[in-house]
């Protein structure tokens, strides 16, 4: 399933922002897709108070939505991510950025990473959403022990029943844990998707030795920030 998972991904990666930018089959209407950008804008707003600086980690990078914005902050970023189109795709936007200098890129399966260096803050978008729950709690103590004292770890999300969804994006739930995804060209594959109620994810920060503030952004995101002791 998790071979699956990757590959999945891996031939998402030309398709992947359709989803972010809300084009094609994501398209929400006007109204829907203004909601969808109000609602980023009130998940940046609580990361922009954050201290997402010095150097960050950002594990399942992807296409470089959130890397563009940590790297505009911080003095480095350390992408990882096992796809090679996404980090190729995520390598383009840096550089018409002009940022390159501040970006290194790992080609890595998470499932098998260590951390050989600790970082000031990390940066999780819609990665923990595809861990199976057994793996969860060891996922956020290995994120926990990559954090310098005092580091900050980012969490975004989507809620478990937002609302900004269309019937249209060619998605089928098959469990509790697993979904039906398919691509624009009609390909399918199952992947693990998860939603974490907000309590039920600080317990497991707070388990992890984080001190945990979990939050939502309205019916969209669900965030948290969690900091490890000093
Ligand atoms: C839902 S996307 C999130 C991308 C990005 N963080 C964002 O906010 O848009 C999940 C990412 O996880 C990566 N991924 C999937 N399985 C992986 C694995 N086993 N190891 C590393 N990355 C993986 C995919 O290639 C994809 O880029």
């Amino acid at each position: 399933m998790l071979e699956e998972q990757k590959s999945y991904y891996e031939a998402r990666a030309t398709e992947y922002d359709e989803w972010w930018e809300r084009r094609g089959r994501y398209d929400l209407g006007a109204e829907g897709n203004a909601l969808w950008r109000e609602e980023i804008q009130k998940v940046e707003a609580v990361f922009d108070m954050a201290p997402l600086r010095g150097h960050v980690l950002e594990p399942a990078a992807g296409t470089g939505n959130w890397t563009l914005y940590l790297t505009r902050r911080a003095e480095k970023v350390t992408v990882l991510d096992n796809s090679r189109s996404m980090i190729e795709k995520n390598r383009r936007r840096i550089q018409e950025a002009g940022l390159q200098g501040r970006v290194d890129y790992e080609e890595t399966d998470l499932f098998c990473w260590h951390p050989r260096a600790r970082y000031d803050a990390i940066f999780l978008g819609f990665w923990i959403s595809h861990l199976p729950s057994a793996v969860l709690d060891p996922f956020l103590l290995l994120m926990a022990s990559a954090l310098k004292p005092g580091g900050c770890l980012a969490i975004l999300e989507g809620q478990r029943n937002g609302r900004l969804r269309s019937a249209t994006q060619g998605t089928s739930r098959l469990n509790d844990e697993i979904e039906l995804r398919t691509l624009n060209d009609g390909r399918t594959f199952r992947i693990v998707k998860r939603y974490d109620d907000p309590e039920d994810l600080a317990k497991r920060l707070e388990r992890a030795g984080l001190d945990a503030q979990v939050g939502a952004s309205g019916e969209q995101f669900l965030y948290a920030l969690a900091f490890s002791p000093s």
